[in-house]
C-alpha cells in the first residue's frame, strides 16, 4: 500500500500502523479513537520459577538472562500466537455494531474490542522491547494478517462471526480458550510476559462474563430454539477444544520444560505434569468448565425445553489424535463415516440454519431478554486499571 512503512524503527512507528490498522478494518469508532491505550502490568505471585528445568531460580528480566537461543525463539512464539488472536477477533467482530441488540449490548462489544486491541497492543509492546529487529518485524506483521483473508494462525480465529449469538458464543467459549491460554503465560519464567498476563486477565473476565449472560439471556426468551443455539454451541466449542494444540506436542513439552508455559493448575498441581499430553490436560480442565457454564445456560430455558449440553471432546476435530474421525456430539460414542455424514447437518450450523437465525434475529425484538442492572461498560472499563502496577493513577 503506498505511503504505508516496511519496517519499523521504534514503538511509536508500531503505534501509528496501529491506528492505520483500525481504520482499515472499520473500527476507529469516536469511542475507540479517543481510548488511552497503554502497556501495562499487574502483580505475579512469585518472582521464583516454579516448574521446569530452571525451578527455583529467579525469572528472567530480559533476554540476555534467557539460557538459549531455542528457548528466546519459543518464546516469540508464544507471544505472536497470542498477540494474533487479539487482533483477529477484533477483525471478525468488527460488523456486529449496527445490529447489536441494545445499547448496553454496543457498549459491551466496544469494550471487549478496545481490550482486545490493549492486548495486542502489550504483546507487540513485548516484542518490540525485548526482542530486537525479530521482535518488530513479528509485531509488523501482526497487523498485516487478516482474519477476513484467512491469514490468522489459528483456526477459529478466520470463523466467521458476523451475529450476535456468535458473538456471545465466541466470548463465553474462545475467550475462555484465552483465559486458559493466559493463566498458563502468566506462570511464565519470562517475568514481563508474566506481569502482562495478570493485568490482562483481569479484563477477559468482563468478556467471558459478557458471552455467558448473553448466551443464558437468549435462551431465557426462548425465541431462537434450542437446537439452533446447540448448533452454535457445537461449532464454537469443537473449535476452541482444537486451540489447545496437537496431542503428545513436542513445542509444548519444551515450553514446559523451559519454564515458559505452565499448566493450567500449575500452583495447586501437585503432580508432576506428564510432558507427553499437556495440551490435552488443558483441554479437559477448559472443557470440564464449559460443561458446568452451559448447564446454568441450559437452566435459563423455559421448563420443558431440551437441556442444552457441552459437545464430546472428540467432536468434530481438526487436530489432535481425534482428528477427522466420527463421533456423536452428545454421546462421544463412535460412528461410522456414512451414518455421521449423514447427521453433521443436524449438529452444525449450515446456509439455512443461518437464515433463519438471521430471520429471528431482524424480526424478533424480543430474541434476547433484556440485560437487567447492568452498569455501562465504558464507565467500568477504567476500574480494572487500578490493578496495573505501572499506571498512573
Ligand atoms: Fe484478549
Ligand atoms: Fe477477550
Amino acid at each position: 500500500m503506498p505511503g504505508k512503512i516496511h519496517k519499523i524503527g521504534t514503538f511509536s512507528d508500531w503505534v501509528g500502523l496501529f491506528n492505520e490498522w483500525r481504520k482499515e478494518v472499520g473500527v476507529d469508532h469516536d469511542q475507540i479513537k479517543d481510548f488511552k491505550f497503554d502497556t501495562l502490568y499487574g502483580a505475579i505471585e512469585t518472582e521464583e520459577i516454579t516448574f521446569g528445568y530452571y525451578k527455583g531460580r529467579n525469572k528472567w528480566e530480559n533476554m540476555r538472562q534467557i539460557p538459549t537461543q531455542n528457548m528466546r525463539d519459543a518464546l516469540m512464539n508464544l507471544i505472536v500466537y497470542q498477540g494474533d488472536t487479539e487482533f483477529a477477533s477484533v477483525e471478525q467482530q468488527r460488523w456486529l455494531f449496527e445490529s447489536a441488540p441494545s445499547d448496553y449490548d454496543r457498549s459491551c462489544l466496544t469494550r471487549v474490542m478496545i481490550e482486545e486491541m490493549r492486548h495486542g497492543w502489550q504483546m507487540c509492546a513485548l516484542l518490540i522491547d525485548f526482542f530486537g529487529d525479530t521482535g518488530k518485524v513479528e509485531a509488523k506483521k501482526m497487523l498485516d494478517r487478516r482474519a477476513y483473508e484467512n491469514k490468522r494462525l489459528l483456526g477459529s480465529f478466520n470463523e466467521e462471526c458476523d451475529n450476535w449469538l456468535d458473538f456471545f458464543a465466541f466470548t463465553d467459549f474462545v475467550d475462555r480458550d484465552g483465559k486458559f491460554q493466559l493463566q498458563m503465560l502468566k506462570y511464565s519464567a519470562f517475568a514481563p510476559l508474566g506481569r502482562s498476563m495478570s493485568y490482562m486477565l483481569k479484563e477477559e473476565a468482563f468478556h467471558m462474563g459478557t458471552g455467558n449472560t448473553g448466551l443464558a439471556r437468549i435462551a431465557e426468551a426462548g425465541v431462537v430454539p434450542g437446537w439452533l443455539m446447540q448448533k452454535y454451541l457445537n461449532k464454537w466449542l469443537s473449535s476452541s477444544y482444537d486451540l489447545f494444540g496437537t496431542d503428545n506436542s513436542s513445542s509444548a513439552q519444551w515450553a514446559y520444560t523451559w519454564g515458559l508455559k505452565g499448566r493450567y493448575d500449575e500452583p495447586a498441581n501437585p503432580h508432576a505434569a506428564n510432558l507427553e499430553d499437556l495440551n490435552d490436560y488443558n483441554r479437559h480442565l477448559y472443557r470440564d468448565e464449559c460443561a458446568i457454564l452451559i448447564k446454568r445456560i441450559s437452566n435459563a430455558q423455559k421448563a420443558g425445553s431440551t437441556p442444552l449440553y457441552c459437545p464430546d471432546i472428540k467432536f468434530n476435530r481438526n487436530i489432535g489424535r481425534w482428528k477427522q474421525q466420527f463421533f456423536h456430539p452428545q454421546t462421544g460414542q463412535q460412528m461410522e463415516e456414512k451414518e455421521y455424514r449423514a447427521e453433521l447437518d443436524s449438529w452444525m450450523p449450515n446456509a439455512a440454519d443461518k437464515k433463519l437465525l438471521m430471520d429471528i434475529i431482524g424480526a424478533e425484538k424480543k430474541w434476547i431478554a433484556p440485560r437487567l442492572g447492568g452498569r455501562d461498560p465504558l464507565v467500568t472499563i477504567g476500574e480494572v486499571r487500578k490493578n496495573a502496577i505501572n499506571a498512573v493513577q
